[in-house]
C-alpha cells in the first residue's frame, strides 16, 4: 500500500550562481546560468513561499548555487519570517561568505544552518572546491556557533583517495564543538562527478571506520531537521554525527520534500526535472488560489517520482541545492 507522507518541507534555490566549483558538484558541461529576468524576485519568492504555505509547507530552508552571494538575501529571510505559517527558516551555504553575515542572518530569523565542508585541510580545499578558501569557512562555522545557531551541521562527503583519511577528525570536531557532522553518501548527478562514482565511501563504512577509532557510538533521535540522517554521538561529545545514506539507502517512500529553483519551476523528487513552471503564473494575473491549486496537483503526484523510477535524468545539484 501506498503511504502517503505529509509534505511540508521545500527547498527553495535562491540563485544558481555558485562561488566554488567543487569537483562532485559544479558540472564543467555547464555553460547557461540563467539571467537576472529568469530569476525570480524575492518579492515573488515570497509570495510562491506563502502560497506553499497554504498547500502545507511549513519549514524552507534556501540553497543555491551559493545562497549567500545573493545581495540582499538577508531581507529575504526577514519576508520569510513574516510568513506566519512557517515554523522554522534555514539555509545551506558553503559558508564562505558567513562570517560576516551570519549575526544579520540570525537576527533577520534565520532559524538554522547547514555549512558544506568536506576537508578540513586548506591545501586540500582548494583541490575539492576549487578555491583557497578553507580559513573563511571555517571562520564562518566558528562565527555561526557564536552567534547562537542551533544546532550548526556540516555536510561532509567522504570520497576515497579524496578525504578518507579525515573522517576521524570530522568525528574528532563533535568533542570540541557543538557540531552536527554529516556524513553524505555521494551520488553522481553529471559527467564530472561519474569519475568519482568508484570514490563512494558507504555510511556503513564511514562508520566503521569512525568506531574503529573512537569506540561504538550511541544512536540519539535528537536532533533536529527534517532530513533523512540517522545520528548518533560519541560518549562525551558536545555534537552529533548523523549520516545520509543517499546511495546504499532507500528513504523515498519517507520523502517529506519539495523543491523548487530560483526561476520557480518545482521539481517534486531530485530525479524527475522540473515538472511545473511557477514563473508565469506569478507574472500573469493568476490567483493565489490558481497557483496552489498547481502545487496541489504536483504534491498529489510525488510519490510517482523517486531514485528507483527515473535515474537516467540528469540531476543539477549546482542549481537545484543539493
Ligand atoms: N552527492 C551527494 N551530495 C551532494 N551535494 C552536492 N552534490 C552532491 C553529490 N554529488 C550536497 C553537499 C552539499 C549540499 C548542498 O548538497 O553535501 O552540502
Amino acid at each position: 500500500m501506498e503511504k502517503n507522507i505529509a509534505i511540508d518541507y521545500l527547498r527553495l534555490s535562491i540563485t544558481d550562481l555558485c562561488n566554488l566549483n567543487c569537483m562532485y558538484c559544479t558540472p564543467l558541461e555547464k555553460s547557461r546560468f540563467l539571467t537576472h529576468d529568469d530569476v525570480l524576485r524575492y518579492e515573488e519568492m515570497a509570495r510562491l513561499v506563502r502560497i506553499f504555505t497554504r498547500a502545507g509547507i511549513n519549514k524552507v530552508r534556501l540553497t543555491g548555487g551559493e545562497p549567500l552571494i545573493k545581495r540582499g538575501v538577508v531581507d529575504l529571510v526577514k519576508m520569510l519570517k513574516g510568513i506566519e505559517e512557517l515554523k522554522e527558516i534555514s539555509m545551506t551555504s558553503n559558508g564562505i561568505l558567513l562570517k560576516n553575515l551570519a549575526p544579520s542572518l540570525k537576527a533577520a530569523g534565520l532559524d538554522r544552518i547547514n555549512i558544506s565542508l568536506d576537508t578540513l585541510r586548506k591545501d586540500r580545499f582548494k583541490k575539492i572546491c576549487g578555491k583557497d578558501a578553507f580559513d573563511d569557512v571555517w571562520a564562518g562555522v566558528e562565527e555561526a556557533i557564536k552567534c547562537g545557531f542551533d544546532p550548526v551541521k556540516l555536510n561532509v562527503i567522504p570520497m576515497q583517495g579524496v578525504n578518507d583519511d579525515e573522517l576521524p577528525d570530522f568525528a574528532r570536531l563533535t568533542l570540541e564543538y557543538p557540531l552536527i557532522i554529516r556524513f553524505i553518501e555521494f551520488f553522481h548527478t553529471n559527467q564530472r562527478s561519474e569519475k568519482l562514482i568508484s570514490s563512494l565511501i558507504s555510511s556503513v563504512k564511514t562508520k566503521k571506520i569512525i568506531e574503529q577509532r573512537f569506540g561504538v557510538m550511541n544512536p540519539i533521535d535528537s536532533v533536529q531537521g527534517n532530513g533523512p540522517a540517522r545520528y548518533y554521538k560519541l560518549s562525551k561529545a558536545k555534537g552529533a554525527i548523523g549520516f545520509i545514506s543517499g546511495s546504499t539507502g532507500n528513504f523515498c517512500g519517507n520523502c517529506n520534500r519539495i523543491r523548487v529553483d530560483c526561476a520557480g519551476r518545482i521539481s517534486p523528487c531530485l530525479f524527475s526535472g522540473q515538472v511545473c513552471d511557477t514563473r508565469g503564473l506569478l507574472r500573469g494575473d493568476s490567483s493565489d488560489d490558481l497557483i496552489k491549486e498547481q502545487i496541489k496537483r504536483v504534491f498529489n503526484n510525488k510519490s510517482k517520482y523517486s531514485r528507483f523510477s527515473i535515474n537516467e535524468r540528469v540531476v543539477e545539484m549546482s542549481s537545484l541545492g543539493g
